[in-house]
C-alpha cells in the first residue's frame, strides 16, 4: 500500500480524486487537506468533508482545513466553472445538518491546521526512517504545500514525491498561458518546484485528454445497461446519480466556457491515478520555473523542453527539478476510475 496525503479545492474533478484516493486497492489515504482555490477555504473543506461521507469514508479519514489565501497575490475563485460553492449542480451530497453529519463535520480536523495534519501523519509513517515515506499530492493551487515545505524542512525525508495537477507546457486555461492552480498563487507554486524532493506535473496538456464521454457516462450510469444512442440511462445507484450530476455540471462548464463539446477533463482525478498506476504515464525530467513577473505572463509553467539551463541531476532550485507527464493511456484510466466506482458502490 503506498501511504499518500492529499491537499484539494474541491471542485468537481478533486471530488472524482477523493473517490480514487478512497477506492484505488493500492493507496492508504492517510488525510486530506483543503486549500482556498475553487471556491472559499470554507467551502472546499467542507466539500471534502461532504464527499468523503458519499464515498464512505468520513469515519476514517479525517480533513484538515488550510490556506484561505494565497502567499502574497489576491484571492480568486471560479464560480463560473465550479458554482459558487464549488460542488455546483452536485446532487446526493449531505446537507450541513444532516443526521449524525453534522457533528462528525464540525468536529473533522477542525482544530488542527493542514500543515500540522501533514506533519503528524508524515512524522508518524516516516517514523525516522523505519517507516515508510509518504506521496504528497495536490490538486489545487500549491499554498499548503509550499508552507509546510517551508516550516517542516526536517520532514522532506519522509516524503517520497510531490505530485501536481497544475500548469501547461505552453498552454494556458486562466489566462493566455497560465493553468489556474498555478495562477492562484504562483510564488508558492515556485517554492514547491524548488523543494529537493521528486515531483510530478499532471499539466493540462495530458488531462485534456482525459475526456468524460458519452460512453464513459452511460458506463458510469449504469454499467449493464447497453448504451442507447438517444437517451441516457437512468443511474442505477445513488452515488453513480451523484458523479453522473457531478459530471454533468462540469460538462456544461467547459462547454460554455471552453467550447469542450465531448465532455468535461477529469484533470485532477489523475494525479490519484498517477500515484497508483504510474505505468498509464509516459513523463520526461526537465527544468519547470514559474513566471512570477510577467505582465501577461505571471503563473504560467515554464519547461525548458529545449534544455536552455544547464542543470544537475538533483531535484532543487539547480536541477532538472520536475518530471512532466506527456502522455496517459486513456482507456487505462477510465478503467481504473470505474472499478474505483464499483468498489465504492459496494461499501
Ligand atoms: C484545475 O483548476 C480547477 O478548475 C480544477 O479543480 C483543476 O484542479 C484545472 O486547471
Ligand atoms: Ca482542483
Amino acid at each position: 500500500m503506498k501511504p499518500v496525503w492529499y491537499d484539494c479545492d474541491p471542485g468537481h474533478d478533486d471530488a472524482t480524486a477523493i473517490m480514487l484516493a478512497v477506492h484505488c486497492n493500492n493507496i492508504c489515504l492517510l488525510g486530506i487537506s483543503t486549500v482556498h482555490g475553487n471556491a472559499s477555504a470554507d467551502n472546499t473543506n467542507a466539500n471534502a468533508a461532504h464527499c468523503l461521507y458519499a464515498f464512505g469514508a468520513l469515519e476514517n479519514v479525517h480533513v484538515f482545513p488550510g490556506a484561505e489565501k494565497p502567499l502574497i497575490r489576491p484571492t480568486r475563485h471560479d464560480p463560473e466553472i465550479h458554482g459558487l460553492d464549488g460542488l455546483g449542480g452536485v446532487e446526493g451530497l449531505p446537507s450541513a445538518d444532516s443526521k449524525g453529519v453534522r457533528t462528525r463535520l464540525e468536529t473533522n480536523g477542525r482544530l488542527v491546521h493542514a500543515i500540522e495534519g501533514m506533519a503528524k501523519a508524515i512524522r508518524d509513517t516516516w517514523n525516522d526512517g523505519k517507516g515508510s515515506k509518504v506521496t504528497v499530492v495536490s490538486s489545487g493551487p500549491l499554498t499548503n504545500i509550499a508552507l509546510f515545505a517551508s516550516v517542516y524542512t526536517e520532514l522532506l525525508v519522509g516524503i517520497e514525491e510531490f505530485v501536481f495537477m497544475g500548469g501547461g507546457v505552453g498552454v494556458g486555461n486562466r489566462s493566455a498561458s497560465a493553468e489556474f492552480n498555478i495562477l492562484c498563487d504562483p510564488e508558492a507554486a515556485q517554492i514547491v518546484l524548488d523543494v529537493p524532493v521528486k515531483k510530478t506535473m499532471i499539466p493540462l496538456n495530458v488531462t485534456h485528454t482525459a475526456i468524460v464521454t458519452r460512453d464513459i457516462l452511460c458506463e458510469l450510469l449504469a454499467p449493464s445497461v447497453l448504451a442507447d444512442a438517444d437517451v441516457l440511462p437512468k443511474a442505477s445507484t445513488t452515488l453513480r446519480n451523484m458523479l453522473s450530476t457531478l459530471i454533468g455540471f462540469f460538462a456544461e462548464s467547459y462547454k460554455s466556457t471552453f467550447g469542450f463539446a465531448d465532455g468535461p477533463p477529469l484533470h485532477d482525478a489523475l494525479t490519484i491515478a498517477y500515484v497508483s498506476q504510474p505505468e498509464l504515464f509516459r513523463c520526461k525530467r526537465y527544468r519547470v520555473d514559474v513566471e512570477l513577473s510577467g505582465t501577461h505572463t505571471a503563473g504560467e509553467t515554464v519547461v525548458d523542453v529545449w534544455e536552455y539551463r544547464c542543470c544537475d541531476d538533483s531535484w532543487g532550485p539547480l536541477g532538472k527539478n520536475c518530471l512532466v507527464a506527456e502522455a496517459l493511456n486513456i482507456k487505462g484510466f477510465f478503467k481504473l476510475f470505474l472499478e474505483c466506482v464499483d468498489r465504492c458502490d459496494a461499501v
